[in-house]
């Protein structure tokens, strides 16, 4: 089965919705005819309303860093996935600096997911293990954990639509990228194998599992040679529309 690749750009607290808009305009011009990856701007909350403009009517996607588990309520500062829908197709959940920062843990990824498929949203849900966890041998346990904490009470129908990104957090904005064959023996061995014992092989083969962690023009076609490497969640490199676009035609083989 072949999945399409993806290119995620997660901008973090980068670029308010000026900014954004110019860089997801820049982004149109130059990689916009591009069809074969699939070409996902995340930007901050209050810049999304300008990136969908931006890009309306085009094959890039646009997706938010984060969505609240409640639909709406006295939640102050905080977003919900039906807020989301009309603005975005893609959610992303999980990610290391929520839960090192905001303290999210697995089970409130797991009531953000359910929130965001119920919205007709895709997750794209971030797992990965630190530092001390890496040095301690605990890669494997830590992302198992988290993918089935984030998967609990999720249907196989619903877990095929997923996307999943290993993001090691000591590959965070650190230039210290996982090899390419770490990265495919997490994706591969770990992921995709243990999405085949809570499901079946079809959402084994079907789910698409990015890697992310300082990846740029450099190394991403290694990362792509990787059979159960699918695309990347950008960070840094995905700010600039030189560093982003040169990805996406690397992994478009253009
Ligand atoms: P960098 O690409 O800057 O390492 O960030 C990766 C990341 O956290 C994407 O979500």
């Amino acid at each position: 089965m072949s999945r399409v690749p993806i290119m995620a750009g997660n901008w973090k607290m980068n670029l308010g919705p000026a900014d954004a808009a110019v860089l997801a305009r820049d982004i149109l011009q130059e990689t916009g005819q591009v069809t074969t990856v699939e070409q996902i701007l995340c930007p901050p909350f209050v810049s999304l309303y300008a990136v969908n403009d931006a890009i309306r009517g085009s094959v890039l996607r646009v997706g938010a860093q984060n969505a609240h588990a409640e639909p709406d309520g006295a939640f102050t500062g905080e977003v919900s996935a039906p807020m989301l829908t009309g603005l975005v197709d893609y959610v992303i959940l999980g990610h290391s600096e929520r839960r090192q920062f905001c303290h999210e843990t697995d089970d409130e990824v797991n009531a953000k997911l359910h929130a965001v498929l119920e919205a007709g949203l895709v997750p794209i849900v971030c797992v990965g293990e630190s530092l001390e966890e890496n040095q301690a041998g605990q890669t494997s346990e830590v992302v198992t954990r988290q993918v089935q904490g984030a998967l609990a009470n999720v249907t196989g129908a619903d877990a095929g639509r997923l996307v999943i990104a290993y993001e090691p957090v000591w590959a965070i904005g650190s230039g210290l990228a996982a090899t390419p064959d770490v990265a495919e023996e997490v994706c591969g061995e770990i992921i995709r194998i243990l999405l085949a014992d809570l499901y079946d092989g079809t959402v084994a083969e079907t789910t698409r599992i990015l890697y992310g962690g300082s990846t740029n023009p450099g190394n991403i076609a290694s990362y792509m040679e990787s059979p159960d490497i699918d695309g990347a969640l950008i960070g840094g490199s995905a700010l600039k529309k030189d560093t982003y676009t040169a990805m996406v035609r690397v992994t478009a083989g253009a």
